[in-house]
């Protein structure tokens, strides 16, 4: 296994920036190039640390351009791709989803494309990699007493953003079963954390308790939530690029299924606890129902024994814990965050809240 020279896509957003920090650190002789095209959900402050050190570079560009992927293959003759760039979140994809099938099947097509060239120009080596970093929701939506989703889950996707990635993990199977080329698949379930753009849930309520603002819960707030630590999830993808056979497949969670409204109030709890001052106290007097996602899924569970059973990961950071460190980094960061409440936030803070 080769693993010393790594393309990683989509790394100053937040799954990824918090992978590069891991990786560093698990592994600093690796070298690890960084290929993002800096989008709204994209910082370079998510990387500022890592940037310094001589092993890390920060490439700007486009996953969907073609040239500069192959050069870059080449050029830093690159072992491993692990690929997170995408159009990430439901609700934006609901509003326009022409980003989401251009980035997430036309982006992953090209590096497939470009990974595909690089790997049989030198004879096709074994140890090389492409990890395709997917999701849960591809799988579809759960009735209350349905079991989990395993991998052989038939695919069911119901939104935009879904269907994209639905779409892109089709290709990546397909290059492994025509091509032979080493594509592994990892679905993951709702991560949380440090770097987290506040447009998703858990950062969303944790930066408008900040700020004194609603807290806005679609529907009627029983939709249920598997939800990981972030840090587990960069785990997880180490073993399954360390111990998985090409061409495989694994499911990714935290055995943790909360109701959003359940989880909302878990939040509450903590940032009265931990916060010093706050503009509304107890924040629970901010919680506000509005009109519901369209098409919203109701309920995602994994099963995760096929990780567990293969390559002995299981998650290691329990929910209220995982929740506390991510309320505390929220409040000791606000140098972060509060700089991406941007206009064009403001605009799509908007779109999503103010005009039911
Ligand atoms: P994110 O939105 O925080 O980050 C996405 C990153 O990709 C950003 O840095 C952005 O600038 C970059 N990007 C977007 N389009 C690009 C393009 N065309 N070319 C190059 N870079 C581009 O996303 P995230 O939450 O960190 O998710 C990362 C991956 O993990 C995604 O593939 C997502 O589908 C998957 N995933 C996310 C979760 C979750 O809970 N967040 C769970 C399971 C799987
Ligand atoms: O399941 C994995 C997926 O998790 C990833 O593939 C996606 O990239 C990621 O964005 C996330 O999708 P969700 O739609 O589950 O996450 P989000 O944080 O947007 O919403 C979580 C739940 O909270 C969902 O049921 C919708 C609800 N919600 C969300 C927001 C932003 C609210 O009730 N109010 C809100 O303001």
């Amino acid at each position: 296994m080769a693993l010393n020279r790594l393309l990683v896509t989509g790394a100053a957003g937040f799954i990824g920036s918090n992978f590069a920090h891991y990786w560093h650190r698990h592994y600093p002789q690796s070298r690890l190039i960084i290929l993002d095209a800096l989008t709204y959900a994209g910082n370079r402050a998510n990387l500022t640390d890592l940037l310094a050190h001589p092993q890390v570079d920060l490439v700007e560009g486009n996953i969907c351009d073609r040239t500069l992927v192959a050069r870059l293959l080449k050029e830093y003759a690159i072992d491993t791709l692990v690929h997170f760039a995408a159009e990430s979140h439901v609700d934006r994809s609901i509003l326009g989803p022409e980003a989401f099938v251009q980035t997430n099947v036309v982006g992953t097509f090209t590096l497939l494309e470009a990974f595909r060239t690089h790997w049989q120009d030198q004879g096709k080596p074994e140890q090389l990699r492409f990890l395709h970093v997917s999701t849960d929701e591809v799988y579809g939506s759960l009735g209350p007493n349905d079991p989990a989703f395993s991998e052989t889950t038939p695919y069911a996707p119901n939104s935009p953003y879904s269907a994209s990635k639905a779409g892109s993990d089709h290709l990546a199977r397909a290059y492994y079963h025509t091509y032979g080329l080493p594509t592994l698949i990892t679905n993951c379930s709702n991560n949380y954390g440090p770097y987290h753009f506040p447009e998703k849930l858990i950062p969303l309520m944790c930066v408008n308790m900040l700020l004194g603002k609603p807290l806005p819960i679609y529907g009627d707030g029983q939709n249920i939530r598997d939800w990981l630590f972030v840090e587990d999830h960069c785990s997880a993808l180490d073993a399954v690029l360390r111990g998985a056979a090409p061409g495989e497949t694994y499911n990714i969670g935290g055995e943790a299924e909360v109701k959003n409204i359940d989880l909302v109030n878990l939040l509450c709890d903590l940032m009265n606890d931990l916060a010093p001052d706050l503009p509304i106290r107890p924040t629970q007097e901010l919680i506000t129902y509005v009109t519901d996602r369209p098409g919203h899924d109701r309920r995602y569970a994994m099963d995760i024994s096929k990780i567990q059973a293969d390559l002995g990961w299981q998650p290691s950071v329990t929910l209220e814990d995982g929740l506390k460190k991510t309320v505390t980094w929220y409040l000791e960061h606000r140098d972060w965050w509060m700089p991406l409440l941007s206009e064009e936030y403001q605009h799509y803070y908007k779109q999503i809240y103010e005009y039911p």
